[in-house]
């Protein structure tokens, strides 16, 4: 069986190809020290701003489960009942720059040859602001950071000017990334928010700004359910809610479409995805659609905080597939990268039957009978 899973990505050398995404397992320095032990390829740090944030009262993630035998969907915790998605309004880190400073250089220097992406976010709504970009690139360049990860997709920042408020504006994608490329001598990675129309529309921006990879997705932009009983949410403070960020399970085929549309806009750029990974199969589509790197939250947050078997599985996945395939030629994730991206296409080349067959469609077996209308 191989063991060389390592890949290159954006001129940066991975171990493996799986890293895990900025969120609760890379928010600490024992975390992340964790969960290189445990053998991720990479991490992207829990995202870093200048200005500490203060999250809200109570739990901050929430795991919506669904029954095997009805239709019930609830965040109440039962016996049998399977994950659909997670859901989170958290900030980014509550962490100041000085905490994170000295902290990546002791990660590097601990771990040399795992992959550290350092995951920042200012505001881009005058010059100040998007020297803080510059500020906080150049702060993790220095520690010894081997990427800088854009954050211009959370999804619950209130600042028009944060967050993914930037991911929707394709002229500040594009200023917030050259700022940061002015400054950078690392690779810049943009991660785009999936709560626009057409996402490729962003990514132009990102790689006009000059970025070196589009990771998606963030989080979608989401609610949670009403409890039918209380007419509460789910989640709530004094009865209140805002909109948060839906991850897990329920967005990986949300997810592949954007990474469709993205590697089939730009097939010779580079692409990390995200949403919804637990296994290799999940994995082997972002890597089949044309990604050369996978990140990974809510799986890991459910295994003891940073996802030791999921890595482990991950790693052992990617290793069996190799084995299979080794008489392709077949050594590492290069060799099939973007293998499927081209399948995608639209609607009207899809073959149709026969005239002869062709009976309009609803008529087809696993199509309830029309009822009648009074
Ligand atoms: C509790 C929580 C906090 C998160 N915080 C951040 C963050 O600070 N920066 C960021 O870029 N993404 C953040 N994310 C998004 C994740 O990195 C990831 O893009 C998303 O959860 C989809 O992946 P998944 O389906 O594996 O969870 C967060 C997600 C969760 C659930």
């Amino acid at each position: 069986m191989p063991s060389d899973l390592s890949t290159t990505f954006t001129g940066v050398r991975f171990q493996n190809p799986f890293l895990l995404s900025s969120a609760p397992p890379t928010e600490s320095e024992a975390n992340i020290l964790r969960a290189f032990d445990a053998g991720w390829g990479g991490v992207v740090t829990k995202t870093i701003g200048l200005h500490p944030v203060v999250n809200v009262v109570g739990p901050k993630t929430m795991f919506l489960r669904a029954d095997a035998d009805s239709a019930h969907l609830s965040m109440k915790k039962r016996p049998g009942a399977a994950l659909h998605s997670s859901w989170n309004w958290e900030l980014i880190s509550d962490k100041t720059l000085d905490w994170w400073v000295p902290r990546l250089a002791r990660i590097k220097q601990a771990f040399p040859d795992h992959a550290l992406v350092a995951s920042i976010m200012a505001g881009s709504g005058n010059d100040t602001e998007l020297r803080h970009w510059q500020e906080l690139a150049v702060a993790c360049q220095e520690q010894g950071c081997d990427a800088l990860e854009l954050n211009l997709s959370c999804p619950h920042m209130d600042r028009p000017d944060m967050g993914s408020n930037v991911g929707k504006d394709k002229e500040l994608v594009s200023i917030v990334t050259k700022v940061v490329k002015d400054v950078a001598k690392i690779p810049v990675w943009a991660k785009l928010t999936p709560s626009t129309t057409d996402i490729v529309v962003e990514a132009r921006g990102a790689f006009l700004g000059d970025a070196d990879a589009v990771v998606s997705s963030n989080t979608f932009t989401s609610l949670p359910l009403i409890d039918a009983e209380t007419l509460d949410f789910e989640v709530h403070v004094d009865g209140l809610v805002s909109t948060g960020g839906l991850g897990g399970p329920a967005i990986l085929p949300l997810s592949l479409a954007k990474m469709s549309q993205l590697t089939q806009a730009f097939p010779d750029k580079s692409f990390s995805g995200i949403g919804g990974v637990s296994t290799f199969e999940h994995a082997l589509n972002y890597f089949l659609l044309g990604c050369g790197t996978v990140q990974v939250c809510t799986a890991a947050m459910l295994d003891h905080a940073v996802g030791p078997n999921v890595i482990r599985a991950l790693n052992r996945g990617l290793a069996c597939f190799l084995d299979k395939h080794a008489d392709k030629g077949w050594t590492g994730v290069e060799n099939f990268v973007g293998l499927r991206r081209d399948r995608v296409v639209s609607q009207s080349k899809i073959r149709r039957p026969d005239e002869k067959d062709y009976r309009g469609g609803y008529e087809a077996e696993g199509y309830a009978e029309p009822t009648a209308v009074s």
